[in-house]
């Protein structure tokens, strides 16, 4: 194998690793920021309580997204294969990590198809990095689809990462005449991701003109690509490398939160999904409540699934209890129940949607 495929292949244990051993969340969702209006008097029966959702034509048992996370280092397997099997038992859909590494060696394949094999009913995602589909064409896309069988395929934006990465890659030009030619010719839905610093009204307004199906707003709260690649950056033996570790620190802050993107987005069109520092059945009732289709959550998900099926299972079920009480709490039978209660949203969460979207606040009061 080349140096530089060993290394996207590495990269992707290193991230594994310092995801889950290290401090890697920054910033404030703004999750915080809301509050649902109690109902004394819900009328329902928490036991009916209804977690089916809809998303891209297809029906989930829960608006539960297993974020794009990993593969492509036989490694990374197990947790996949975890992953996918918690994504079969609870109905979800789940992405997988960039395919970059198996696409350059095909050796690597089963890192991800694994997820196909333990899932064969779930909604998978597939993932490529906008860079990779200027580079690689329509190809790439369709032999990542392919790969593991997926209903649609996510394009990821991460240029705050390829910026403060050493090996990445700086040059933005002609990735949304890409992901416009994807959109014309592919026959599955292409969904548009940010990976932890969201995305604006106008940012979503050029992707549904290109022509997207969805957008998952991957916004700023949780996971921070710039925590990661500082971290990565410190840990180098490469004096060059080390001296990336301020630019990392420095980005920590960069980024709009995930509730703002999502009031952004959803004010621009959908279906979207809410993803970025999404940490409580509570966090996914409010995201969906503002507009979200489904709610994705990668760090929380990670840590259980390094440990075991049990670990992950357990995990599952308390966030599908909190978002259960959350519906009960609000009088919400079904989940189109919850984009119809009442929230206070206060604070500077508040302050930036006004701006740019006083008819949300104005239904909100
Ligand atoms: C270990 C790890 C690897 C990730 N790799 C990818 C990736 O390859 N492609 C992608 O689109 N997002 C990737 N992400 C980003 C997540 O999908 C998600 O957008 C981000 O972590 C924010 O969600 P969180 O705060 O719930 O972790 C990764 C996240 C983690 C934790």
């Amino acid at each position: 194998m080349g140096d530089k495929k060993r290394f996207t292949s590495l990269r992707k244990l290193d991230h594994l690793r310092i995801c889950a051993e290290k401090e890697v969340e920054s910033g404030d969702t703004g999750f915080g920021d809301i509050r649902f209006v109690h109902n004394a008097l819900p009328e329902c029966d928490m036991g009916t309580i209804d977690l089916t959702s809809r998303f891209l034509n297809h029906t989930f048992s829960s608006p539960l997204f297993i974020s794009a996370m990993t593969g492509g280092h036989p490694g990374t397997k197990e947790v996949n294969s975890r992953l996918a099997r918690a994504a079969e038992r609870f109905g979800m859909g789940m992405g997988v990590g960039s395919q970059r590494a198996a696409l350059e060696n095909p050796s690597l394949a089963d890192t991800f198809s694994v997820v196909r094999d333990e899932a064969p009913h779930a909604f998978l995602a597939a993932n490529l990095g906008a860079v990779q589909l200027r580079d690689h064409g329509i190809e790439w896309a369709e032999r990542a689809v392919e790969m593991i069988q997926a209903d649609a395929i996510v394009i990821h934006l991460n240029f705050l990462q390829e910026a403060i990465q050493p090996e990445g890659d700086h040059n933005a030009l002609g990735c949304l005449t890409a992901i416009g030619e994807l959109c014309r010719e592919f026959k599955k839905p292409v969904i548009i991701k940010e990976t932890g610093c969201g995305i604006s009204a106008a940012t979503a307004r050029q992707c549904w003109g290109a022509g997207v199906s969805a957008i998952d707003i991957g916004g700023w709260g949780g996971t921070s690509w710039a925590a990661v690649e500082s971290i990565r950056a410190e840990e180098s033996r490469n004096i060059q490398d080390r001296r990336l570790q301020t630019l990392g620190a420095d980005f920590m802050g960069w980024g709009i939160p995930t509730v703002v993107s999502l009031a952004e987005v959803i004010a621009t069109g959908g279906p979207v999904i809410a993803s970025g520092g999404v940490r409580s059945g509570l966090d996914i009732a409010k995201g969906l409540a503002l507009g979200a289709d489904l709610c994705g959550m990668a760090l929380p998900l990670l840590k259980p699934a390094l440990e075991d099926d049990e670990a992950l299972t357990r995990t599952i079920e308390r966030i599908h209890q909190e978002l259960i009480a959350t519906m009960f709490l609000t009088g919400s039978v079904k989940i189109a129940d919850l984009r119809k209660t009442r929230m206070f949203i206060v604070g500077n969460t508040r302050q930036m949607i006004e701006k740019e979207n006083p008819a949300r606040i104005k239904r909100e009061l």
